[in-house]
């Protein structure tokens, strides 16, 4: 049997640092293996998970207005790509010169661009493995005018306030004077209804919180055992934030290549954060990031919006 590759060092550090850390935490991005992502997709489906089929409604609903202000022929990037499900709306609508996927699940995102292309044959497509909290890295020889970033879903959500800005920023350097962002945002509403939809009574949700763990026990050698751990979903109003953790069940230890911790019964380790927003504070972000224009479109219950920003 071949030899498995070592844990990445820069990884374990950053993993060693947040189950180290009181409260513990583990980023979200090891939600997005194989498994994760088809996991987020069912997450996509569940009634309760509104913010999908929401942002669908609302690119359907004002799509010519939303085309109209995007134009045709722009050179399609889209952040987070994931199963380019919603590429592929947008495709129809707006008439693009190329599509270009970045998704830090590489595999997957290669096979959804793959699917992508066989809906659109003449479409130029491209698909980029990159984990956004760095910098993104696209082909030299991909031409600089005319870029539209697209970040729906309101994946900006999963980023605080102020990594928020450094990813609005970082998505700017990727544009020229004449770029825009097309980015989803989901708004500030009942709590209850924000709670159910990451508390879902199929309990998808908490299978794709779990399965954290089992990404880090293969990437990272970790020695989880996730029936020990239970899924734990509220909504802060002081934050504005839908929290996401996972608590120990009962007393138990995790060792993994750089350390162990104990944790007793009712610990936990915070997993996500998906913060929600009001319109003028989302633009104010965009302002700080160097957005000076935006304009929102919502549904009618105003529980999402779909916001095109210039430079
Ligand atoms: C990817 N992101 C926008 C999702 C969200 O709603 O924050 C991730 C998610 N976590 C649990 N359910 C969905």
């Amino acid at each position: 049997m071949p030899d498995l590759p070592d844990p990445p060092i820069a990884e374990l550090a950053e993993l060693t640092a947040g189950l180290l850390a009181q409260p513990a935490r583990i980023s979200p991005k090891y939600f997005y293996d194989t498994t994760g992502s088809m996991l987020f997709e069912q997450i996509t489906r569940l009634p309760e998970y509104y913010p999908t089929r929401t942002e669908a409604s609302v690119m359907s609903q004002h799509g010519e207005a939303i085309a109209r202000a995007i134009g045709p022929q722009r050179i399609v990037i889209e952040i987070g790509a994931g199963n380019c499900e919603k590429a592929r709306l947008l495709c129809r609508q707006i008439d693009p010169a190329a599509f270009v996927g970045v998704d830090i699940a590489g595999e997957f995102l290669a096979l959804s661009v793959a699917s992508l292309r066989a809906d659109f044959p003449h479409l130029p497509t491209l698909a980029v493995a990159g984990d956004l909290h760095q910098a993104i890295q696209l082909p030299a020889d991909l031409p600089t005018a005319d870029r539209l970033v697209f970040y729906p879903g309101s994946s900006i959500g999963n980023f605080d306030p102020a990594e928020a800005v450094a990813l609005l920023q970082r998505s700017r350097q990727l544009l020229g004077r004449d770029g825009a962002l097309l980015i989803g945002v989901d708004l500030v509403k009942d709590s209850e209804v924000l709670r159910m939809a990451y508390d879902d009574a199929a309990g998808v949700t908490a299978d794709f919180n779990l399965n954290a763990l089992v990404h880090l026990n293969r990437l990272l050698d970790t020695n989880f055992n996730p029936a020990q751990w239970r899924h734990i979903a509220f909504y802060s109003e002081a934050e504005q934030r839908i929290e996401m953790h996972l608590e120990a069940r009962e007393d138990l230890t995790v060792r993994w290549p750089l350390g162990t911790r104990r944790f007793e019964a009712g610990e936990r380790i915070h997993t996500e954060n998906s913060y929600k927003h009001t319109v003028a504070g989302f633009k104010a972000l965009l302002h700080e990031a160097g957005f000076h224009h935006a304009q929102a479109w919502t549904d009618p219950l105003e529980w999402f919006a779909v916001v095109l920003a210039h430079p």
